[in-house]
């Protein structure tokens, strides 16, 4: 169930469909005022921590972009090496020692065996989750859909297609979730080896060339190799995943003039998509990238404007 004023912001639900929409238009206004180099300064005062024990390149930076572009300081610890991680402090004294310095937001990357929900439960300070292990990224999901608002007049029935691996993958799970929210119709191109928990009973097409002739959204998600056991990678070599699942030249044709392609990256260029895929013109990645700093900060407006 969506909270009616959530204070932090873990799962896609736990926004309205209703408050979510209006996220996405303010979004659209401090796009439209960063992209005119206007100032905005609704969290001057405020102070940002991102707190990531797991890599990451997007999230991480479009946070910091979108708290610095709206005035907040940002403070960051993501260096596991160099942090006291690295002695063997836990997740949690590492959660509740940034907390006790008393910032008004923590943004938290970790993985799915981090007490997020339990640190949640007890925080002042609001949580953003900026990826949870295989679970959830909800704000990838935001800036997904935002993405798709700016390429189709409604979601309501937009065929959505995910392909590879559906199981590992935290973006898949909140998009599926978000874009069913929203009446969308998605449906998977996924080897049964990645698409074990079929928690939404999505169809699996087999046959991607069929798969993609279907769909308006061809949505690549990333091998996560680091992810798998040894057995997902004895029973699926890298070869059959690119023979069944990657998309090519050849393949493109197959999809709609009017079809988009996204990818919530990293890339792996030649496995989930071939290099000539980044020259389409249907490639609409780096329109999610860009968009991930307004989405993310009308959210983090959103959270500290009911703080306040
Ligand atoms: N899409 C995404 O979450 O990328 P990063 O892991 O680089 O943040």
């Amino acid at each position: 169930m969506s909270s009616d004023k959530p204070r932090s912001y873990l799962r896609v639900r736990d926004l309205s469909i209703e408050r979510t929409q209006v996220l996405f238009s303010r979004a659209t206004e401090i796009k439209s005022l960063l992209q005119s180099k206007q100032k905005i300064t609704s969290l001057q005062g405020k102070q940002v921590v991102l707190f990531f024990s797991e890599a990451s390149t997007r999230t991480k930076m479009s946070f910091q972009m979108a708290a610095q572009r709206l005035g907040a300081q940002c403070l960051m610890v993501d260096d596991m090496l160099s942090s006291s991680m690295s002695k063997g402090e836990t997740f949690a004294d590492t959660y509740w020692t940034l907390h006790a310095l008393r910032p008004d937001l923590i943004v938290v990357r970790c993985d799915g065996d981090s007490p997020l929900d339990e640190v949640a439960e007890k925080t002042e300070s609001p949580i953003i989750n900026g990826g949870f292990g295989s679970l959830a990224h909800p704000t990838q999901a935001l800036l997904d859909v935002f993405t798709l608002r700016e390429n189709f007049s409604s979601l309501d029935g937009l065929r959505v297609l995910l392909v590879g691996d559906i199981d590992h993958s935290r973006v898949a799970a909140s998009d599926i979730r978000l874009l069913k929210d929203l009446g969308a119709e998605v449906r998977i191109c996924a080897p049964d080896v990645f698409n074990q928990k079929n928690s939404f009973g999505l169809e699996n097409f087999t046959d991607l060339n069929k798969a993609i002739a279907w769909c308006q959204i061809y949505m690549g998600l990333r091998v996560q190799f680091e992810r798998h056991g040894t057995d997902t990678n004895a029973s699926l070599s890298k070869e059959q995943f690119v023979d069944r699942f990657s998309l090519s030249q050849e393949r493109l044709k197959y999809l709609s003039s009017d079809a988009i392609i996204m990818h919530p990256g990293p890339v792996n260029w030649g496995i989930e998509f071939q290099e000539e895929v980044a020259r389409d013109l249907r490639f609409r990645m780096w329109q999610q990238k860009e968009n991930g700093v307004y989405v993310r900060a009308a959210l983090m407006e959103a959270l500290l404007k009911e703080k306040a």
